[in-house]
């Protein structure tokens, strides 16, 4: 309870993982504020509640996550009525066992019952005692969360959940369950509500979206199902909405009706996050992840045919174990044949209860270390080629406000997911804001580039969008996240 019971309670949410995780850390600040009045806190001291949504999918986030918890405690000796909720993956997975360990922890719930998150806080205030939720009901959560609020351009949309591929590495589909879509009608009038609220960019967010099996029809699962394809030709149908993104995607249900959405569909952006995992066939055997090098590259072919220009971002382990040598040679390779745009790469992180767990791994971590640093500077020179060909070019930019590390100018992202930044007059910054923009890129840096505004598509004058052209190098990285 707020010191003056006239307050407003308040709740700080930290997220520790992927989009997902911060989707879901946004959906629990909704629920509190829709059901209980909670306002969001910037910072721990002070909140009422403090929630921990916690990532399990390689063991640093979850040992970070453990030992910022255990600071928690002074909060808590100082405020015996704050309540420290503990959410996410590792509450998903460690459950009661997280209050045996940490005591002071009064809610454990799961990625599947944050929308319980109200009758747990009453019931734990009712009862005295620490509760724990981390079952699996369904789809139940996406009935009960809040319709999304929005104030600038973009969003995320969940339009399924939960993993059912099992690759070895993974805790994904123990710690958020089977796939399971939402209906395709609460999908749409998500993204409607959104492009009323002035939203112009949405990101389709799912483990595995091109999995999307969404309910056309009435009552249960035996109905019309609609596929991924058909869920994005619907939303770029969606008046308002300018553009279409999705994360992640799994090569192996990457149908030739998706391919051909990319040629098709002029809203879907020109960017996939399409993870790769490994260049070797029998890596990539051994992870389970159901396809070969071949089909991969096949994929990217066909992708590049549809629309040219589209970049194409990944995900690699290094590390896996029994790689050897040769089999990290060869997803050196796959990274040069591909020539992949932003990827995300990490060393293997044995996961307890996984089937890869139990597998020998005779590789020293030094070297595993030493692969990565070879694999992350490969892919630093390809994404770094890929920006100084984009100088001189110019590109649709959404303008989503002002820029995080240079203030005085703006950021918005090229259709490619490219972020740019560039000075713009006030006046026509505060038209702007939210909208397409023509910008020309003039510099490229390692992970931004800088651009110089023209104008609105549509306008022709130049000399209105900005008098005087900044220079010089900024060369940070404004708001790229990784999974
Ligand atoms: N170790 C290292 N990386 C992992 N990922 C998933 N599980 C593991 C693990 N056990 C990576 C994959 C996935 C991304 C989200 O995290 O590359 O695509
Ligand atoms: Fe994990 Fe594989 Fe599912 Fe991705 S596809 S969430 S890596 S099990």
């Amino acid at each position: 309870m707020p010191a003056n019971p006239e307050d407003p309670p308040k709740v700080y949410v930290r997220s520790f993982g992927c989009q997902m995780n911060e989707y879901d850390s946004e959906k629990i600040a909704d629920v509190l504020r829709a059901e209980q009045g909670w306002e969001s806190a910037d910072a721990p001291e002070g909140a009422d509640l403090i929630v921990f949504n916690t990532c399990s999918i390689r063991d640093k986030a979850q040992h970070k996550m453990r030992s910022d918890l255990g600071r928690l405690r002074e909060l808590k000796e100082a405020n015996p009525n704050l309540l420290i909720g503990v959410g996410g993956c590792v509450a998903s997975q460690e459950g009661a066992a997280i209050i045996e360990s940490v005591p002071f922890v009064d809610i454990v719930f799961g990625p599947q019952t944050l929308h319980r998150l109200p009758r747990l806080i009453a019931a734990r205030r009712a009862s005295g005692r620490p509760q724990v939720d981390i079952s699996f009901p369904e789809i139940e959560k996406f009935d009960h969360l809040p319709p999304p609020r929005k104030s600038g351009p973009c969003a995320f949309v969940s339009i399924m959940e939960g993993c059912s591929k099992y690759c070895t590495y993974c805790v994904v589909p123990y710690t958020r369950g089977e796939e399971i879509s939402r209906r395709l009608d609460d999908v749409l009038t998500e993204v409607a509500d959104l492009a009323d609220q002035g939203v112009r960019e949405v990101t389709l967010l799912g483990q595995n979206v091109n999995a999307y099996r969404g309910s056309m029809g009435e009552g249960g699962d035996s109905g019309a199902t609609a596929d991924f394809a058909l869920l994005l030709e619907l939303v770029s149908e969606i008046p308002g909405i300018e553009r279409i993104r999705y994360t992640t995607s799994h090569p192996r249900e990457f149908t030739s009706r998706l391919i051909d959405a990319h040629a098709r569909l002029p809203k879907l952006a020109e960017h996939v996050h399409l993870p790769v995992q490994a260049g070797s066939d029998r890596i990539l055997a051994a992870m389970k992840r159901g396809y070969t090098t071949l089909e991969y590259k096949a994929i990217v072919r066909k992708l590049r045919a549809a629309r040219p220009g589209i970049l194409i971002a990944t995900d690699i382990i290094v590390g896996f174990p029994g790689e050897t040598e040769e089999d990290f040679e060869q997803t050196m390779r796959l990274v040069d044949d591909v020539q992949f745009d932003a990827s995300f790469s990490f060393v293997y992180s044995r996961r307890p209860g996984t089937p890869a767990a139990d597998l020998p791994d005779d590789t020293p971590q030094a070297v595993k270390l030493e692969r990565l640093q070879r694999l992350q500077s490969r892919l630093g020179e390809i994404e770094a080629r890929i920006g100084q060909e984009m100088v001189g070019r110019t590109y649709d930019v959404l303008v989503e406000g002002p820029s995080r590390r240079n203030p005085g100018e703006w950021s918005g992202r090229c259709s490619n997911h490219r972020m740019v930044n560039f000075p713009m007059d006030p006046e026509y910054a505060a038209r702007s804001l939210g909208r397409m923009i023509r910008v020309r890129v003039t510099q490229a840096f390692p992970h931004t580039l800088r651009g110089e505004a023209i104008a609105e598509p549509g306008e022709t004058q130049p000399e209105q969008i900005v008098s005087a052209a900044g220079t010089g190098e900024n060369g940070l990285h404004d708001g790229q996240a990784a999974a």
